[in-house]
């Protein structure tokens, strides 16, 4: 391998610049040249490369989103657009690719690579840590904080007006954003869509909670069947006597200055793609379980679970 195209596709994450960095800085150390492909998939079919150096990447370690920009493309869901890309590559001697993103984005790298035997190594990008073989994906860590940070602000203001705030977060098919940010603001209840919303033991759960609480909290995953502004309207219904709020974190969830821990996550997985790719691995995520870095097929890494962890959730109901 001599060149390795690097990308960021899909929904960004904090931490994707900690990423694009040490991709960039662990290839060089192995002499190898690195090429910058701008806004995802798009980039590779228009050809949008710049190569990178050292000092491309000098100073972004600290900012949220990526500087390579990022899409998701329809274009390369058709067979002439990954063709194009594929010439593209081909063109400009680019001959492995690492790709930072999501679900999504390993999809489509999955089915580029096997067309035409392109090696790709994936890096776990994206806040909804929906990805099986790494404990968290890149962005996780800072977006749950993120969610803590503002639930706190809200949680002030619920409690002097003894209000009950419906708070949704994302997570369009996942709850791990809702379950863990949940438990760290202790909120009353947690609506997540790997488990069934039942609207009478939520109520169950109001009516029966701690009488001396003034403020209550529930939050709602974005992927949650029944969605915030319902439950609000069934809460309001139900409870007239509260004074109910809905609030939508929305997108300030994706940015911000990644935290730590998304950053050496980030910096240790760019240093074990570009080895991977140099050990002869594709088709590989690199994760890490456990503190080890351990490689999943897209196949498998895009797989979704489809239960939430019952210790996360039992610990829920102890603790609201
Ligand atoms: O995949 C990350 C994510 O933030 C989801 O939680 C959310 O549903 C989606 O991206 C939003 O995407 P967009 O910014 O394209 O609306």
């Amino acid at each position: 391998i001599k060149n390795i195209g690097v990308f960021t596709s899909g929904g960004d994450a904090p931490g994707m610049n900690a990423a694009i960095r040490s991709v960039v800085r662990t290839a060089l150390h192995y002499d190898i040249q690195v090429t910058g492909i701008m806004k995802g998939f798009e980039g590779l079919i228009t050809g949008d490369f710049m190569p990178m150096n050292s000092k491309s990447v000098a100073n972004i370690i600290q900012r949220g989103g990526t500087i390579l920009k990022t899409g998701r493309s329809d274009a390369f869901l058709t067979k002439e657009g990954r063709q194009i890309a594929y010439d593209n590559l081909v063109r400009n001697n680019i001959d492995a690719l690492v790709a930072i993103g999501g679900e999504g984005t390993f999809k489509g790298a999955n089915i580029f690579a096997k067309e035409f035997n392109v090696p790709i190594v994936g890096m776990p990008g994206t806040i909804d840590n929906d990805l099986i073989g790494t404990d968290h994906t890149i962005g996780y860590d800072t977006a749950t904080n993120t969610v803590i940070n503002a639930v706190d602000k809200i949680r002030d203001t619920a409690e002097s007006h003894d209000r009950l705030f419906i708070v949704e977060v994302m997570g369009r098919d996942s709850g791990l954003i809702a379950l863990r940010s949940g438990i760290g603001v202790g909120a009353e209840a947690i609506l997540i869509p790997e488990s069934k919303t039942d609207v009478e033991v939520l109520f169950n759960t109001l009516s029966s909670g701690r009488k001396d609480k003034a403020s209550k909290i529930i939050i709602v995953a974005e992927g949650e069947e029944i969605g915030g502004f319902e439950i609000a309207e069934l809460v309001k219904e139900k409870f007239p006597n509260y004074d109910t709020r809905l609030s939508i974190l929305g997108h300030i969830q994706r940015g911000g200055r990644p935290s730590c821990a998304d950053r050496v996550l980030a910096s240790r997985l760019g240093v074990a793609a570009v080895e991977a790719l140099l050990n002869g691995k594709k088709c590989m995520m690199v994760g890490l379980m456990n503190q080890n870095v351990v490689y999943t097929h897209f196949d498998n890494a895009i797989k979704h679970l489809s239960e939430a962890d019952p210790n996360l959730l039992k610990i829920v109901r102890i603790l609201s």
